[in-house]
């Protein structure tokens, strides 16, 4: 105990020493209690990732440092899904996707691909089309077997179906659905399966911490689809969360996907803390604490589950000022475990001490 003590504190000093830069722009400074050598994949019993963004890998070189270092699972934030690969009717591009995976394969990183289906990002080609059921399943199929034929061997796993509930519990009225009828999520997986045998299919979705509707409908689809023998291996509980989600919803979306036996990826993991969507909010030393006292609590929480089911953590990128959250919610926020220069927040300390 007295050891572990003196660890902190010679760590804490160490911290205050050297890992600040006061040009920050998320206030205030804030202690990390983390050592100088340790990265996150490394103190983590099961993968831990980061979405991250093609253009930031290419241009900052402070970001690949940080992805590189601290990570050791791969997904595209945006560069894998619909608009940004298929954006007219006769051509796919690779381009920013393939930079993604390379960067991935020389860091030694595994790539979880995002997303094959969802009814956001999709470009007018598709909202456009006019062709029969036919012709809407043909485009299902050459767009889910192109992507997945591309990345054959490269990419391990893929979210092939992407929030087809509301929040409710009910389908969603989708384009998809509209046009294929709300049975299309098999031949989704079929289709995905048909092109990469080995690739791993998740079931993807948000709001399974706070609606237990959702989550009873996501449980009962997945296992009427492993009942039916199409293959699905696991749930991606996306965790865009807040600081203030109770610890027993957070519990119930995570031991409920395990119930089912497939594997559970934490696909998309931020913590919100401006909940109330203050246009000038600061984000306070206590705020930043209880921050990572629910980083902790997922990390702990899921670490409990059986280690074959931990396909992994994945945050949605990297540092704050990368964050979707902001636009999302038009108000600033700071949900990740790293401050807008790269620094350790206590979320990151959060991270590890769960673990622990
Ligand atoms: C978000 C990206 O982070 C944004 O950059 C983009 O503008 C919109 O999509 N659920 C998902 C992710 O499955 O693909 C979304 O990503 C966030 C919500």
């Amino acid at each position: 105990m007295k050891r572990t003590l003196a660890y902190c504190l010679i760590l804490t000093l160490y911290f205050y020493s050297c890992s600040r830069d006061d040009s920050s722009t998320s206030p205030p400074v804030i202690p990390v209690v983390t050592g100088p050598d340790t990265t996150l994949y490394k103190m983590l019993p099961f993968p831990m990732g980061a979405a991250v963004s093609a253009s930031l890998l290419k241009t900052n070189a402070k970001y690949s440092d940080v992805v590189k270092k601290e990570f050791n699972s791969i997904t595209a934030e945006n560069a894998m899904k619909f608009a940004a690969v298929h954006a007219s009717e006769s051509s796919f591009n690779f381009t920013d996707a393939d930079n993604i995976v390379s960067f991935a394969q020389a860091n030694g990183q595994r790539v979880h691909g995002h997303v094959l289906n969802w009814h956001q990002s999709l470009p007018s080609w598709v909202t456009n089309f006019s062709g029969d059921s036919t012709a809407w399943e043909n485009l299902l199929k050459t767009h889910i077997q192109t992507v997945v034929t591309h990345f054959k061997g490269k990419i391990v796993s893929w979210d092939v179906v992407n929030e087809l509930f509301e929040d409710d519990g009910q389908i969603r009225n989708s384009i998809w659905v509209q046009k294929l009828g709300a049975d299309y999520i098999a031949r989704c997986f079929i289709y995905a399966h048909e092109a990469d045998k080995d690739a791993l299919l998740f079931y993807n979705d948000y709001g399974q911490e706070y609606s237990a509707a959702k989550r009873t409908s996501i449980i009962n689809l997945v296992m009427a689809l492993k009942n039916r023998g199409i293959p699905i291996h696991g749930i991606g509980l996306q965790f865009h969360t807040s600081y203030n989600q109770s610890d027993a919803n957070i519990s119930a979306a995570i031991s409920t996907a395990a119930a089912t036996g497939l594997k559970v990826h934490i696909s998309e993991l931020d913590v919100r803390v401006n909940v109330n969507k203050q246009p000038a909010f600061v984000f306070t030393t206590t705020l930043a604490e209880q921050q990572a006292a629910k980083y902790k609590f997922i990390v702990k929480t899921y670490k409990a589950i059986p280690a074959s089911q931990q396909y992994g953590i994945t945050t949605w990128n990297v540092g704050d000022a990368d964050s979707w959250i902001p636009a999302w919610q038009n108000a600033p926020d700071f949900p990740l475990p790293f401050d807008g220069n790269y620094f350790r927040k206590p979320a990151y300390a959060g991270i590890i001490e769960g673990a622990k």
